[in-house]
């Protein structure tokens, strides 16, 4: 019998808005929107202390769409009526950190934030929809960041933790799953939203501060689990990383060789450390030949090996191609730019689509690390019409569901244990890479724009209803076995 639970998620600075009421700024709020040009991504990803005191200013003449999101602190709970109608099993959703904790340096949590949390979270339980947290979702209080460089610096462990223990012993009763950090090999590829480290004035990020963040990430992730065993909470604990299924450029050995090392490092790295305990023979060279060098404490070592995670789970939207030399024919995807498919199309934004590759890599997950398997985001993101009647006629996204529901069944019935397919913005929300509003995730539209002008009202797609009818099918078929 099909194990695998259908679901949705949100993250809290894409989705909730509500940025009075207590809630300090965070990193995501300090990013502005910039109209798209073909390559400004980076520039709204990677911020510098300058475009931060620019964040502050109370004047500033841009626009922060994360103070926004689509409103879902005031949408919330009719918002979750919407899944229950969508008859979801499970829902991803993170907590902000500064809701609760506006600097993170606070001892106890701002109680609006705990009654928003409270309601949500008791209304997805009463409502049968399992609940899937994520603890750190991109999004650290800035006045971390300020004062002890993000993740580079212990004092940042020590107020995650204390931001995870309430977590687990308010909520650890009910949760269902708990995600420590999000996407965590994203600190290398966007230290900013990944890491909370600011861009340095010259440009370029140094290597080293980029893997001590991810280190001490790795720790709080482990004191996380280790704490969340010892208050014997009854949630199981994930980790996460982007998974990009390489393909070679060509069956050149020398393709084939480079495709081996950069998968290694920026795929499995930190899944290699979170899923097995341990640090990666390959990390000694790698560390040696960027200069990267701090000290990995004896205790440090035990922590992590005693503290695995019990289900790995992966973000998929596009593959990769490597090859020895780079190719000038680049194409965007989800945090790493590629070459160029000749097989595949690429969604409006350059993502390219390959249902295969998810299959692929649910394969490759499960034999490298031997357990469970979640895949905790996909999906299209795309451009969608409010027609005037409002309806949003969404078949390219029906079409991307149905070719990648297709393959984790194949992958399923060829043995891997999955246990969750969790859509990415089931409920349209401001885009983590862009900042736009345009690139849409959901199955309910939300009426807003790029410049978070609109009525903010939800409206049902049609792979709203396809959805729908695809959970009710596999769940009769589940109780016919
Ligand atoms: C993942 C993030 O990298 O990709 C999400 O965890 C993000 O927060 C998603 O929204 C899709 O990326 P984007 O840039 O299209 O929003």
């Amino acid at each position: 019998m099909s194990r695998i639970l259908w679901g949705g998620a949100t993250s809290a600075s894409q989705y909730e808005g509500g940025f009075t009421d207590g809630k300090g700024l965070d990193t995501q709020d300090c990013r502005a929107y910039m109209p798209r040009t073909s390559n400004n991504t980076i520039e709204t990803r990677l911020l510098t202390q300058m475009q931060i005191d620019e964040a502050k200013n109370k004047n500033s003449p841009y626009y922060y769409p994360f103070r926004v999101g689509t409103k879902g602190y005031e949408y919330g709970l009719s918002d979750i009526d919407l899944l229950k109608e969508l008859d979801l099993d499970i829902y991803r959703l993170s907590i902000s950190w500064s809701r609760l904790f506006p600097t993170g340096e606070e001892l106890k949590p701002n109680s609006a934030g705990v009654e928003y949390y409270d309601k949500i979270i008791n209304k997805l339980f009463n409502a049968g929809i399992k609940i899937f947290i994520t603890i750190d979702h991109y999004a650290i209080p800035l006045y971390l960041v300020e004062k002890y460089k993000g993740w580079s610096s212990n004092e940042t462990v020590d107020a995650y933790m204390r931001f995870s223990s309430f977590l687990l012993k308010k909520w650890g009763a009910i949760v269902d799953y708990w995600l420590p950090i999000n996407e965590i090999n994203a600190g290398y590829f966007s230290p900013f939203n990944g890491v909370a480290l600011v861009k340095p004035e010259n440009g370029t990020y140094n290597y080293n501060d980029i893997f001590v963040s991810l280190h001490h990430q790795f720790i709080a992730s482990a004191k996380t689990i280790n704490l969340g065993r010892k208050l014997k909470v009854k949630g199981k604990f994930c980790a996460m990383i982007s998974c990009f299924c390489y393909y070679p450029l060509t069956p050149k050995p020398e393709d084939n060789i480079e495709l081996v090392k950069v998968e290694q490092i920026n795929q499995w790295y930190c899944m290699d450390i979170l899923a097995k305990g341990y640090y990666p023979y390959y990390a000694k060279q790698f560390f040696n030949k960027h200069n990267i060098n701090f000290k990995i404490s004896i205790e440090d070592k035990e922590l992590l090996k005693n503290n695995t995670c019990d289900i790995v789970t992966f973000s998929y939207y596009d593959s990769c191609i490597c090859s020895a030399k780079e190719s000038e024919n680049q194409t965007a995807g989800n945090l790493v730019a590629t070459t160029k498919n000749p097989y595949l199309k690429a969604t409006e934004w350059g993502w390219q689509i390959d249902p295969i590759g998810l299959r692929t890599t649910l394969h490759k997950v499960y034999d490298r690390y031997n357990k469970p398997v979640m895949i905790s985001e996909n999906g299209l993101g795309s451009k969608d019409i409010l027609t005037e009647d409002y309806k949003i006629h969404d078949q390219y996204r029906i079409d991307y569901f149905k070719e990648h529901f297709d393959q984790i069944l194949k992958a399923e019935k060829e043995g891997v244990d999955v246990r969750a397919y969790i859509a990415w913005g089931i409920i349209d929300i401001v885009s983590a890479g862009s900042c736009e509003m345009d690139k849409r995730y959901g199955v309910v539209y939300v009426d807003a724009d790029n410049n978070g002008k609109g009525t903010f009202k939800r409206y049902k797609k049609d792979s709203f209803d396809w959805y729908k009818h695809f959970i009710k099918s596999r769940r009769k078929r589940g109780k016919l076995k």
